[in-house]
């Protein structure tokens, strides 16, 4: 199984079509503001997961009570439940692989092909029960069960294996020792400008604004990339830091995520100014 997932993910034969697929959705989910919900912007967290629960849950006891007898009502109901809850993960699933890397959106794309499978083969399920034809409603809705958990378990590959939509900064914070690190002279520390300094060999980003700094980890959540080569601007009312690769921003007095593709807000390291040397912790 790990040599085939290893092939899928070099597989570029499926580029064309993931291309292809990447400018429709691009084009199709608009403004910047749908995107963000979908993103899990508004959660500080990716949506995706969170909403594919519902569908796996209502399928997954739509199979338990198939098993049972007197419960083809409740089963229906949970299997339309499903189905119908399907659609919106599916469509904020299609918008996070939209940003993924080319390795990544390689096996979303068969992830999202196995789980079109199961979602049609729960909709002829719905179909058949509907019309009174329990056994084949049970046989489609036992085959999309599988067909999802195909597209689940390559789901799990992307995000455990690949780092789709992981915060990909926090685990910098481990490399940082105890204790307070000097940073910089207040003195010498320029206004509204970003600042690159190093803890322990992990790249931060200064920003000051009067008296108060704030002291951010460089590497952006979403996919690494150097915010401290982004762009400073104001987004409602906030400065803000803009990452180069993909434009997700953060807010620099409290590192919320204001824009994706990033779900994840960014950490702010804990400050104090000690005989005029700017110091920073882990939080
Ligand atoms: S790396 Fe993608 S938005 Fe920063």
């Amino acid at each position: 199984m790990r040599a085939l997932l290893t092939k899928l993910e070099q597989t570029s034969a499926l580029d064309r079509t993931g291309d292809r697929l990447q400018r429709v959705v691009q084009a199709t989910l608009r403004p910047q503001r749908v995107r963000d919900l979908l993103h899990g912007v508004f959660l500080g967290h990716p949506l995706h997961p969170a909403m594919v629960q519902v569908p796996v849950g209502s399928w997954i006891s739509a199979a338990v009570l198939d098993l049972m007898p007197g419960q083809r009502r409740a089963a229906t109901a949970l299997v339309g439940l499903g189905t119908v809850s399907a659609l919106p993960a599916a469509i904020a699933g299609l918008n996070d692989w939209a940003a993924l890397s080319r390795e990544q959106r390689r096996v979303g794309l068969v992830h999202a092909a196995a789980n079109t499978v199961g979602l049609t083969l729960y909709a002829g399920s719905l179909a058949a029960r509907l019309r009174g034809r329990h056994g084949t409603g049970r046989a489609l809705a036992y085959l999309g069960l599988s067909a999802a958990s195909a597209g689940a378990y390559l789901g799990g590959h992307l995000a455990y294996k690949q780092g789709a939509q992981v915060n990909q900064s926090i685990s910098e914070l481990h490399r940082i020792g105890e204790g307070w690190h000097p940073l910089a002279d207040m003195a010498t520390l320029p206004q509204r400008k970003l600042v690159t300094r190093e803890v322990d060999d992990v790249s931060v980003i200064l920003y000051r604004h009067g008296d108060e700094v704030t002291v951010m980890l460089e590497r952006c959540p979403h996919q690494s990339g150097p915010l401290g080569e982004g762009e400073v601007t104001q987004i409602d009312g906030h400065a803000c830091v803009v990452c180069p690769w993909h434009g997700s921003a953060f807010r620099l007095n409290g590192g919320e995520v204001v824009h994706g593709p990033s779900g994840n807000d960014q950490q702010i390291l804990p400050t104090r100014v000690v005989d005029g040397v700017l110091e920073a912790r882990l939080p």
